[in-house]
């Protein structure tokens, strides 16, 4: 009897390893593996509805390049604004924003206009793509992050 169970024992002990390996890790992979890909099938959408909403809405002053205009126009490329400034930005796209501001050292002063009919979706897309272009790598902005937001902007 103690053979059997021994052999039991290490059949169990031998195979256990084995499902494990053949059935659990595979799964893992693949669920991990589809999420990532809806999220990026997510992050495209956005990113791609985004640069259309960013060349209508911003590039006559930022320029396709995202390199702004002399010192009438900022930045946005590799702009240090952007990457300490993120609910800022969110707000500035619907309200605008005046005074000065500060772009890699060089100083700005010219009202932006705001397009107050920008949705938090909108807004969301659009900052996936300035966010994620020109030296930008922040991955998507959720519209669930504008939502939190947008309500408390100073306009
Ligand atoms: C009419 C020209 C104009 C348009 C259109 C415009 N901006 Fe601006 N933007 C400006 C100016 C001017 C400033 C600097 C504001 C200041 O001096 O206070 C600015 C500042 C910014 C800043 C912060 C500074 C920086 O360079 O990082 C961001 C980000 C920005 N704009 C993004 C956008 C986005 C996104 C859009 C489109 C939704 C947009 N702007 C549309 C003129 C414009």
């Amino acid at each position: 009897m103690s053979a059997r169970f021994n052999l039991q024992c290490i059949l169990k002990f031998s195979l256990s390893p084995l499902i494990f390996s053949a059935f659990i890790i595979p799964l893992w992979a693949c669920l991990g593996k589809s999420t990532g890909h809806l999220e990026s099938v997510k992050f495209q959408q956005y990113y791609v509805v985004g640069e259309q909403l960013y060349n209508k809405n911003c590039s006559n002053c930022h320029q396709k390049s995202g390199e702004g205009l002399g010192l009438l126009y900022p930045p946005l490329s590799k702009s240090d604004f952007m990457d300490n400034n993120v609910e800022k930005v969110f707000c500035l796209m619907k309200y605008g924003v005046s005074g000065e501001i500060s772009v890699n050292a060089l100083h700005y002063n010219k009202p932006m206009p705001g397009i107050p009919s920008l949705t938090e979706l909108e807004i969301a897309e659009l900052s996936t793509y300035i966010y994620n272009t020109w030296g930008h790598h922040k991955g998507i902005i959720e519209t669930e992050q504008v939502v939190q937001v947008i309500n408390a902007c100073e306009q």
